[in-house]
């Protein structure tokens, strides 16, 4: 049977756990929203110097996304694009940090692998690839935001493709000030020091 409603929730509460913040925090590693961009993921937790909580805030980050959509398929069958709409808005709005979260890249992936690994596999090799070459992070996560609907929609998987596109376009608003920096030049790279 379907529940849109639990869909949503149960993807809203397993999206909205701040991973970064509470690894940052639990393991001393200072106030994540003071430091670097100030945002929550792992990209930001990489600029605390401690590439361990970096890891695995990225990792926690794909598997709530993971988990929130697989747990929905299957307990409502069918309703497994609102658990991923859920966990996507509970990560970029938690309602528990004034909903200031992050940017989405990381439970993105993790949503996508779930609805069909293959996207999976394409968002990975556009994100991993672009973040081994050029280095931006922010501009990795969103070649490969932008190519999930895409993706979809050459493997005929309509259904999911207004979906995407919408959580794209969010991914896309949650960089703008990125985005600004990437047309001064001034957006730094993963692995020096400033940001
Ligand atoms: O996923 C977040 C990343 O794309 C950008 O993070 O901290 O460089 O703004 P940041």
């Amino acid at each position: 049977s379907s529940a849109p409603t639990a869909a949503l929730l149960i993807g809203y509460l397993l999206g909205s756990i701040p991973f970064g913040v509470i690894l940052t925090r639990s393991f001393g590693a200072g106030d994540l929203r003071k430091i670097g961009s100030g945002n929550i993921g792992a990209t930001n937790v990489l600029r605390t110097g401690r590439k361990g909580l970096a890891a695995a805030t990225l990792l926690l980050d794909m598997a709530k996304g993971f988990a929130a959509v697989l747990i929905v398929d299957r307990l409502f069958p069918g309703d497994a694009p609102l658990a991923a709409a859920g966990a996507f808005f509970g990560h970029c709005y938690p309602i528990w940090l004034g909903f200031r979260g992050g940017k989405g890249v990381a439970t993105l992936m993790g949503i996508v692998l779930a609805l069909h690994w293959q996207l999976g596999l394409i968002y990975a090799a556009i994100w991993l690839g672009l973040l081994a070459t050029l280095r931006i992070s922010s501009l990795a996560g969103m070649a490969a935001a932008i190519a999930a609907p895409v993706a979809a929609a050459a493997f005929g998987w309509f259904d999911i493709v207004p979906l995407l596109i919408a959580l794209a376009l969010i991914v896309l608003w949650k960089h703008r000030t990125n985005i600004g920096r990437l047309i001064d030049g001034t957006e730094p790279r993963v692995g020096r020091k400033s940001a």
